[in-house]
């Protein structure tokens, strides 16, 4: 019988160029791709075609949690597709109705919409904050500069980085940037037309910068008082990374701003529903990446009084929620329950955290210093770094990066001079410090 669709040419196994040529001839060049080709994972460890081992200290810009080709990862995904892999929205099924009532029980009551990415989650937000302002004219989100929202056309109008927008104007109207941080800012760019602000608890594109706890609760009481919605991009530094579920439980828990009523949810009262009394909340979150450990899956969480604004017809996704997703999403809050993986991201994110900052006082010509919480860590490179050896047309930070790739370590660049570690969140205290090690070579024969 005659084939309608041909087979694709078969790819000569372990060749680099091959891929590389299939790459360049079919898929649309939007990428910036390392010379990379990779073939398969295990735990924190990516192989190349080639058969070269990196420890993978980016897990794909923070989505696998527990590494790579975890078990619980497969069996779930296995399991539930011999059940049934989608199912419409247009009915009910148990792993959509769990996993929400997980991710409720994490953060406070509330309800969530789920769909398959983060830029489709902030557009939940977005489409939030409209109808939420829409009998009385506000639609305006304000968002931060330097902040990261997906690359729809609202999440780059979100966006604070020229960048990501150049080419693709006029933007989406509704949406105004002020200095991170700055709480005086977002109060004077306040308008009649305003309707929401949306920030990331720590900046991830940006740079790796965390919220002062400060700012989190004056935005908060700004919010209240001027009736907008609170926002908060979840999708990077949500999920345990920080050792909390969410970055803003974690950089409240440091300060006694907050009073005593602090978010005190833990992946191990999640998964029952549970909820306990909090003195902040954002009205909306939105999640993705870690959420489904490498399987897309994003969402959004609306707080209470908000949670029935998108009625039924106002939003949806085909796939959204679906049985597949939502049953390995549910898998990954398990695991880190059992394997206390939020404890983990925050004891090894401490380790590897101060084991930069020696690099940083050891190396200041290569390393100026180490911030960020958790396992969302960013490494910024000393202004000066001229010595580097490859490509003088990339930034220092992909150059930075090239150099690890060489000596078998990916991390991913943030911008010009800063690079982030966003290992799997059951990265091991001795991979860690093999990391480490790598990085010290690195900086001691930059700084020769
Ligand atoms: C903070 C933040 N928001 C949104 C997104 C967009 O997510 P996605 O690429 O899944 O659409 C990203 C992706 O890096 C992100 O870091």
């Amino acid at each position: 019988m005659k084939e309608i669709v041909p087979a694709p040419p078969p790819v000569v196994r372990n060749d680099v160029a091959a891929v590389q040529k299939l790459f360049q001839q079919h898929v649309v060049p939007s990428y910036g791709r390392f010379e990379i080709v990779l073939s398969h994972g295990s735990g924190s460890y990516v192989y190349d075609v080639t058969g070269k081992r990196y420890l993978d200290l980016g897990s794909g810009i923070a989505v696998s949690a527990l590494g790579h080709a975890h078990p619980a990862i497969t069996e779930a995904l296995v399991d539930q597709s011999r059940k049934l892999i989608h199912a419409s929205n247009f009915y009910f099924h148990e792993p959509q109705g769990r996993l929400a009532q997980a991710l409720a029980g994490l953060l406070g009551p509330g309800k969530c919409f789920f769909c398959n990415s983060g830029g489709e989650a902030n557009e939940g937000l977005f489409k939030l904050a409209r109808k939420f302002g829409h009998e009385e004219g506000r639609f305006e989100v304000i968002s931060t500069l330097n902040s990261f929202h997906g690359r729809t056309l609202a999440g780059i109008a979100a966006t604070g980085q020229e960048k990501v927008r150049k080419g693709f104007e006029p933007m989406v109207p509704g949406f105004r940037q002020v200095p991170y941080n700055d709480l005086a800012a977002v109060e004077n760019a306040i308008s009649p037309t305003t309707a929401a602000v949306l920030i990331e608890g720590i900046q991830g594109e940006g740079g790796v910068s965390p919220a002062r706890p400060d700012y989190l609760l004056g935005l908060r009481r700004l919010c209240d008082e001027k009736k907008l919605l609170l926002l908060m991009d979840g999708v990077q530094d949500g999920h345990f990374r920080t050792g909390r579920f969410q970055s803003f439980q974690r950089i409240l828990e440091s300060t006694d701003l907050a009073g005593p009523d602090l978010p005190v949810a833990t992946a191990e009262t999640c998964l029952g529903g549970g909820s306990s009394p909090r003195s902040f909340l954002p009205d909306a979150i939105s999640m993705a990446k870690s959420l489904g450990g490498g399987f897309p899956i994003g969402a959004i969480w609306v707080r209470g009084p908000y949670a029935d604004l998108l009625s039924a017809g106002s939003h949806g996704s085909t796939y959204g929620g679906s049985p597949l997703a939502c049953a390995v999403a549910l898998k990954v809050l398990e695991v880190v329950q059992r394997e206390k993986l939020a404890d983990n991201a925050r004891q090894i994110g401490e380790y590897l955290k101060a084991g930069l900052a020696r690099l940083a006082q050891t190396y200041p010509q290569v390393v100026r210093s180490a911030r960020g919480l958790g396992l969302m860590l960013g490494i910024e490179l000393a202004p000066d770094i001229q010595t580097l050896p490859v490509d003088p047309s990339r930034t220092p930070a992909v150059r930075f990066a090239q150099l690890l790739h060489a000596a078998g370590v990916l991390t991913i660049p943030a911008g010009v001079q800063v690079l982030r570690l966003l290992p799997p969140l059951n990265l091991s205290r001795g991979e860690a410090e093999e990391g480490l090690a790598v990085m010290e070579t690195v900086a001691s024969k930059l700084a020769s």
